[in-house]
């Protein structure tokens, strides 16, 4: 192909955009880490080779025929069909990194058991019968390329494949002329070499694309965590070590509907992972700051409390009354009327990764309303609620749950519409229904926990913390 100018500047320009393409995605840093070490991979090898067994096991071997010749008995016949492998052993199959971007299956000492019949011609005699054999040493060596799809989906192809048969070693049993067979057994264990060599890297790059490819397919890309909320665990990029495969996801909580770019930018998350677990999970605040932005654009993070949910047993009632104790004029303008709390998050929800847990700033404010008879809202105050929040974080299977604790709350005077008063009256009254009323449902949302991206059918039972040291922690499976 001629390069001329205009050639060299359209590569170059290519060059140049590939370059810039690369140094773009390695600017983000991930939300969500997933590595996992040679003792994972080697228990997903076991799980993988399970499948690919049966696969090969549905090698179809055909007939074959021809002819031989034997000294003073002149030209046979023969013929073998209706053959079927009933078995293929992999009795080590070994999963390796390479590094950057694959894993090689190793398959080595392999055997396929075959069954089938024979038959043999010669003039007018004819003989025949069943056979089975053993082929043995077989090796087969299959690079699995793995990478970034455009839709953010983790996808792997089989790059490379090659079998090999160390020497076939043809047993020959159930068969009462095997004298006969093994004369021609040299045109046996060939038809069979040249069948196994051009079938088992087929179905093996088969095996790879149709189940190996759309079973890490189901890894979300999009997990949905609630009506209001989804996370998008976009892969940003795979890469593997010797050591290890890494999986580096956005990880990035947003509202339904109603995307927004975040003000904040995922830190860095270096750990290691050692061999003694198979999966280490990386979370950085940056996930879990995400989730506050994308609740507080969803608009979700408020509750009204209103009278009628006060327990009977209430020492005060929600009403103009209570609050003339120290806003009379309150009291003077609406008498006997009922009192409405709005409490929200000002600001998205802030969190820390401390050693001692997840601390929080909720950012809560109070608005109080004076509910006219035609349901009309007077506002009448805004309370700054001072308080600091721990996040305890479990992991059940496929989620992680949370509960929350408040510390106490103290009040501060924002605005008000009725002239100065002193918070601290209202201050045992609002430290006793947040409590009872406000965390309960908090909590109830963080039991029913956030997905964690995991393929189909995964459940990570002994996931365990590992780590919480600012900006991220660390979870690790056995
Ligand atoms: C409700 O009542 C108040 C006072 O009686 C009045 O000012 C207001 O306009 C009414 N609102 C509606 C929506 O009717
Ligand atoms: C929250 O914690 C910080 C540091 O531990 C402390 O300085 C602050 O006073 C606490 N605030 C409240 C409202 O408890």
């Amino acid at each position: 192909m001629a390069r001329g100018p205009d050639n060299v500047r359209k590569w170059s320009t290519l060059a140049l955009l590939a370059i810039m393409g690369t140094a773009l995605t390695e600017a983000i840093n991930p939300g969500f880490v997933a590595i996992i070490s040679q003792k994972g991979l080697d228990f997903a090898c076991q799980e993988g080779v399970a499948v690919l067994q049966k696969d090969l096991e549905g090698i179809k071997v055909p007939d074959f025929s021809g002819v031989f010749k034997v000294k003073h008995l002149g030209r046979n016949y023969y013929k073998f069909y209706s053959m079927a492998v009933v078995g293929f052993y992999i009795p080590n199959p070994q999963i390796n990194l390479q590094p950057v971007d694959s894993l090689q299956l190793s398959i080595k000492d392999a055997s396929i058991e075959i069954i089938g019949k024979w038959t043999s011609k010669k003039n007018l005699l004819k003989a025949g019968g069943k056979f089975s054999l053993r082929i043995q040493g077989v090796s087969i060596s299959a690079d699995l390329k793995l990478f970034r799809n455009p839709s953010g989906h983790i996808a792997v192809e089989c790059s490379t494949c090659s079998s090999h048969i160390d020497s076939v070693h043809v047993q020959i049993s159930g068969s009462m002329l095997g004298w006969l067979i093994q004369l021609f057994h040299k045109n046996i264990e060939a038809s069979l070499r040249n069948i196994i060599y051009s079938k088992v890297c087929k179905i093996v790059t088969n095996s790879v694309t149709t189940k190996l490819h759309p079973y890490v397919q189901t890894l979300p890309v999009i997990a949905r965590v609630d009506e209001a909320a989804a996370i998008d665990y976009s892969l940003l990029v795979v890469t593997t070590t010797s050591e290890f495969l890494k999986g580096q996801l956005k990880g990035e909580f947003f509202c339904q509907g109603h995307r927004i770019p975040l003000p904040i930018t995922p830190p860095a998350m270096n750990f290691f992972s050692n061999n003694d677990h198979m999966v280490h999970l990386g979370i950085s605040d940056y996930f879990f700051n995400s989730a506050g932005f994308a609740y507080h654009e969803c608009g979700i993070l408020k509750i009204t409390l209103r009278d009628h949910m006060l327990p009977t047993d209430s020492k005060f009632r929600l009403n103009t009354e209570f609050l003339g104790i120290f806003l009379p004029k309150v009291a003077m303008k609406f008498p006997s009327t009922e009192v409405q709390l709005l409490i929200s998050a000002s600001l998205p929800p802030q969190l820390s990764i401390q050693p001692s847990g997840l601390l929080l700033d909720p950012a809560m404010e109070t608005q109080a309303f004076a509910v006219l008879p035609n349901a009309s809202l007077v506002p009448l105050f805004l309370l700054r609620m001072n308080t600091n929040a721990s996040l305890e974080l479990d992991a059940e299977a496929n989620r992680l749950v949370g509960e929350m604790k408040l510390e106490k709350l103290t009040l501060e005077l924002k605005h008000s519409d009725f002239g100065f008063f002193e918070v601290e009256l209202l201050q045992a009254a609002i430290n006793y229904l947040v409590p009872i009323m406000v965390l309960p449902k908090i909590n109830e949302r963080l039991r029913k926990g956030i997905p964690l991206p995991l393929p189909a059918g995964v459940q990570l039972n002994n996931l365990m913390f590992q780590s919480y040291q600012s900006p991220f922690l660390v979870l690790s499976l056995p």
